[in-house]
């Protein structure tokens, strides 16, 4: 499966993504994730996008594009993989196709921008390791603490108020319209957000026919 997830900031795409790929043994990349780490190494490529990432505008098209490429020639892309965060611009989607880069379903999360405010606000990420919790939807098991690694729990710089309006405006902006292209493709599945974790997870595995397999899901 070569599946792409779309959705506003804070739709749940990072938490669906690390589930699909314990369940299908695929690949998630996520350029957001990739891009914080670049950020955090210092590298070139970091210096270069922090202030963008931390303002909640988009890194330019060739930067992310030329990632992506490089990692999906990683051997553990051969039988698929789950796209995070790209593409997420017209622009990108067409470059992708342009360099042969496959996807067979757009996944799209649907939520209101009023809940994704209430996401953003109880959202901590692990400064070591990147893993997400939410303090009222899926807290650690010590506040505070990260239970994959032990690393301190922080807040994204990106995920302040004003940051966020400006993310779901350029969400609408630029990356709503991916909506239009994939169904053009016939390629695009919708799901609502639902209440809980759990509940998004049944409602992704439903429209993706996966098998509904409680064991392995969370
Ligand atoms: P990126 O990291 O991709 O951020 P994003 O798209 O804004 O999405 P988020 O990671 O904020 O949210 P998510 O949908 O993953 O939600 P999560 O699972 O954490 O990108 C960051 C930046 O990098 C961009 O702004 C841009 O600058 C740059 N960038 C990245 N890719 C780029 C590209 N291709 N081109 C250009 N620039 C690019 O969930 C949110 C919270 O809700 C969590 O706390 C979670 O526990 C909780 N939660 C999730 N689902 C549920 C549920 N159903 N019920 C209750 N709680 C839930
Ligand atoms: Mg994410």
């Amino acid at each position: 499966m070569k599946l792409v997830l779309l959705g506003a900031p804070g739709a749940g795409k990072g938490t669906q993504a690390k589930i699909l790929s314990n369940r299908l043994s695929l690949p998630t990349i996520s350029t957001g994730d990739l891009l914080r780490a670049a950020v955090k190494n210092g590298t070139p490529v970091g210096l270069k996008v922090k202030a963008v990432i931390d303002s909640g505008g988009l890194v330019p098209d060739d930067l992310v594009l030329s990632i992506i490429r490089d990692r999906l020639k990683e051997p553990d892309c051969k039988n698929g993989y789950i796209l995070d965060g790209m593409p997420r611009t017209l622009k990108q989607a067409e470059a992708l196709e342009k360099a042969g880069i496959e996807i067979d379903t757009a996944l799209s999360i649907e939520i209101s921008d009023d809940e994704i405010g209430k996401r953003m606000t109880g959202r901590r990420t692990c400064a070591s390791c990147g893993a997400t919790y939410h303090i009222v939807s899926a807290p650690p098991h010590k506040p505070g603490i990260c239970d994959s690694c032990g690393g301190a729990l922080t807040i994204r710089k990106d995920d302040e108020p004003e940051t966020v309006k400006r993310r779901l405006k350029v969400f609408h902006e630029e990356t709503e319209p991916l909506k239009a292209y994939y169904l053009s493709l016939g390629q695009l599945i919708t799901v609502n957000n639902q209440p809980t974790i759990e509940e998004t997870t049944m409602a992704i595995f439903e429209a993706l026919g996966i098998k509904n397999d409680k064991a392995q899901v969370g």
